[in-house]
């Protein structure tokens, strides 16, 4: 159901109120704490801009790691706000808790257009068992309430699902409308031929996806460990390759059942271990040796996955071809970004999921030559999914 988004509040609704604004601010951090990847950050961006030129108050809620419901300064969301300052010029308050008397009070001391950043909600025991009683008392730090926390839309927590149920209006904010337009666009109406690309290691969480979109998709190109569960499906020697061997009668049915629909590697790179680059070798994937695992797919597959893409008008990927973090086992999910970068330029519209493939594009320095990369790795993959997500459902349906 299409849902209310924060372009659609009047002046009245949103001049003077306090919007208490859901993000996803689960920003990687290294040692000293310093933020290594700030793209959740500015995605937040448009919607703060928007709301700030609304008149309203910003009361800003966010998630940071798994602190296990307790204070955990490793996790604490102050780089975030100081990061928010540089990045919009603007004063960022923070406020070193979440749902006490001090923090009300600081939701009250706000002006017009001014901004506070609240401590991690993951501080909070109820947080993630969505205890009412939390929600009601987040509900209080607003008026009205807008999500914009996309990646952590699958989660019924307090912050993201509970406390929508206490506040009018609550509407989607520009970077989760976003998303679901690109990943619900995909779904429901590509423009075609629609290919999907998916990888990783293990065909297990990936099962619901590939059934949800193989009665949607032209094509569905399969790489990453996952396609060793599918040779083994096909009688193919698979070495010392990672595969489910619970889930093979499943890929035996599913190939069975797709036709010509899903596409495998032809071919792969192989090599004695992940630290053994020099072994690495490409073999067609009938001649993948007993005493070697496949790393990536091979440059015949990647070739012949980038002609798929090139003659694609939608293109939709989730999950890395190879070990793409170590070199040369990253060249199949290079080619694969690569290919998609192009596309993009020809007219169509390229979608990269979370998680892998957006920390492959960007390392690669291609996410701005995408479509759209998404911000939410597990929430994108159970869109695909076809499940509803408690912090989309929880918003109020487009008028
Ligand atoms: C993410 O990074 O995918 C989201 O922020 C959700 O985080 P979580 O998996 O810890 O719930």
């Amino acid at each position: 159901m299409t849902k209310r988004n924060v372009r659609d509040l009047t002046e009245q609704e949103a001049r003077g109120k306090r919007a208490l604004v859901r993000a996803d601010f689960n920003i990687p951090l290294d040692d000293n704490r310093e933020i290594t990847d700030d793209t959740r950050i500015r995605a937040a961006l448009p919607t703060i801009e928007l709301l700030h030129k609304l008149g309203a108050r910003i009361v800003l809620l966010s998630h940071l790691g798994r602190p296990k419901g307790k204070p955990d300064l490793r996790y604490s969301l102050l780089p975030v706000a100081n990061r928010l300052a540089e990045l919009t010029g603007r004063k960022v308050c923070f406020v070193e808790s979440t749902d006490t008397d001090e923090a009300l009070q600081a939701t009250r001391a706000l002006e017009d257009g001014e901004m506070l950043l609240l401590e991690n909600t993951r501080f909070l025991g109820g947080e993630e068992t969505n205890d009412p009683r939390l929600a009601r008392a987040l509900a209080e730090l607003g008026d009205f309430f807008v999500n914009d926390a996309f990646g952590a839309a699958h989660r019924a927590h307090a912050s993201t699902a509970g406390v929508a149920e206490h506040l009018r209006p609550a509407v989607a904010g520009l970077l989760m409308q976003t998303e679901l337009d690109y990943l619900g666009g995909a779904l429901d109406e590509p423009e075609r031929p629609f290919v999907a690309i998916l990888g990783g290691s293990k065909i297990s969480g990936k099962i619901d996806v590939i059934e949800k979109l193989l009665p949607k998709v032209d094509a569905l190109l399969i790489g990453g460990a996952m396609a060793c569960t599918f040779y083994r499906a096909m009688g193919l020697e698979t070495g010392k390759s990672l595969v489910e061997e619970d889930r093979v009668a499943m890929a035996k049915d599913l190939l069975a059942r797709a036709g010509t629909r899903i596409t495998l590697p032809h071919d792969a790179t192989v090599a004695r271990s992940i630290e053994d680059a020099k072994s690495a070798h490409d073999v067609p994937r009938e001649g993948i040796p007993r005493d070697e695992a496949m790393f990536d797919i091979g440059p015949r597959s990647a070739a012949s996955f980038a002609r798929a893409i090139a003659s694609a008008r939608t293109v939709i990927w989730n999950g890395p071809m190879g070990v793409s973090e170590t070199p040369p086992f990253d060249a199949g999910t290079l080619a694969v970004a690569l290919a998609m970068a192009h596309a993009t330029k020809g007219g169509a519209t390229t979608i990269v999921g979370g998680g892998d493939s957006a920390a492959a594009c960007a390392k690669a320095g291609l996410d701005k030559r995408m479509s759209h990369v998404s911000t939410g790795g597990g929430a994108s993959l159970e869109f695909l999914e076809g499940k509803p997500l408690p912090g989309v459902e929880a918003l109020d349906a487009a008028r």
